[in-house]
């Protein structure tokens, strides 16, 4: 069964390299890949050039996609548009332009992100799917959303089903029974099929960061399956250098923060001369992902 990887943690920690990193390396072991983002300031482009809202192959076996609000809600209109006018339009005398005003109801934006997502998983075209997501704060709200839109469809059906004898024309039910199971789907594959990977790196924030981002995603139901500590000063670099053993030394105590309290099995990634934008990098960094033992940066 396909299964998606989330790739999560705060701004700028390097969530977008492991994401394609990740992607590259299992392309390589023969697999079928969607790269998917969902930052609206995504960045898969500095990586896969090419890369746009409309989903495309970017190497063979790689497909990639960054989702935009406006492509998002272009996809809900055409699917659940009409309907709702039709609905909202025999109870009152409003125009189309009501759906710009729908458009903005909270939740709504994240739950059709989310259904994209859900129709590639359950689509058969992908052996894995590769979540890269917006910084934590971002991140938390799209998952909390979909609980809320629940419960408020839930509670959404139990109104217009006791006002059913009243509308004449017009039923509802069917449209917020169909969305309700929409988001429950939803739910379940965040929590069955999801697997996240959280990233940081050795500094205070970050760290603190990241280990809360864990146990929130924990308490969702989204099981974590590695903890990413990346650019990782290299050791040796510089022996002699004081500012660059002060600096050592401060990345050090939180290197072992992160060891010690996540809890998941953590990899490594050192920082590197350059930023890793290219498929040999990449592919270098999965290596450690993937095979590399528990902590050790050069395994
Ligand atoms: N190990 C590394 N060594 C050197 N540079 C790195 C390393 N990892 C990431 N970078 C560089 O750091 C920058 C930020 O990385 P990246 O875009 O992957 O972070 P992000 O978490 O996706 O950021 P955002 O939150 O903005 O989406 C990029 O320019 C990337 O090339
Ligand atoms: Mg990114």
């Amino acid at each position: 069964m396909t299964t998606v990887r989330l790739v999560a943690g705060k701004g700028g920690v390097g969530k977008t390299t492991v994401a394609s990193a990740l992607a590259l390396h299992a392309v390589q072991r023969g697999e079928r890949v969607l790269l998917l983002s969902t930052d609206p300031t995504g960045a898969l482009g500095q990586i896969f050039p090419g890369v746009s809202d409309e989903l495309g192959e970017v190497t063979p076996g790689l497909f990639a996609v960054e989702l935009t609000r406006r492509a998002v809600l272009a996809r809900w209109r055409e699917r659940f548009g009409e309907e709702i006018y039709q609905v909202i339009s025999a109870l009152l005398p409003v125009e189309r332009d009501i759906l710009e005003y729908i458009e903005g109801v909270p939740g709504l934006e994240e739950e059709f992100l989310l259904s994209y997502l859900l129709d590639e998983l359950d689509s058969g075209r992908y052996d894995r799917i590769i979540w890269d997501s917006a910084p934590t704060a971002g991140t938390l709200a799209l998952l909390e959303a979909q609980t809320l839109f629940y419960d408020h469809l839930t509670q959404a059906h139990r109104i217009y089903l006791r006002l059913h004898g009243y509308m004449s024309g017009a039923d509802p039910t069917a449209l917020i029974e169909g969305w309700r199971e929409l988001t429950g789907r939803i739910l379940e594959m965040l929590r069955a099929r999801t697997r996240a990977w959280v990233v940081a790196q050795p500094e205070r924030l970050p760290v603190v960061q990241g280990l809360e981002l864990m146990d929130a995603l924990e308490r969702f139901g989204i099981g974590l399956e590695r903890a990413v500590l990346n650019r990782v000063l290299p050791r040796e670099a510089c022996p002699d250098c004081a500012f660059y053993r002060a600096k050592l030394t401060q990345q050090r105590s939180w290197v072992e923060s992160w060891r010690r309290e996540s809890p998941v099995p953590v990899r490594e990634l050192p920082e590197l001369e350059k930023n890793p934008l290219n498929p040999g990098d990449l592919l270098e960094l999965a290596r450690i992902l993937e095979d590399g033992e528990d902590g050790d940066p050069y395994a």
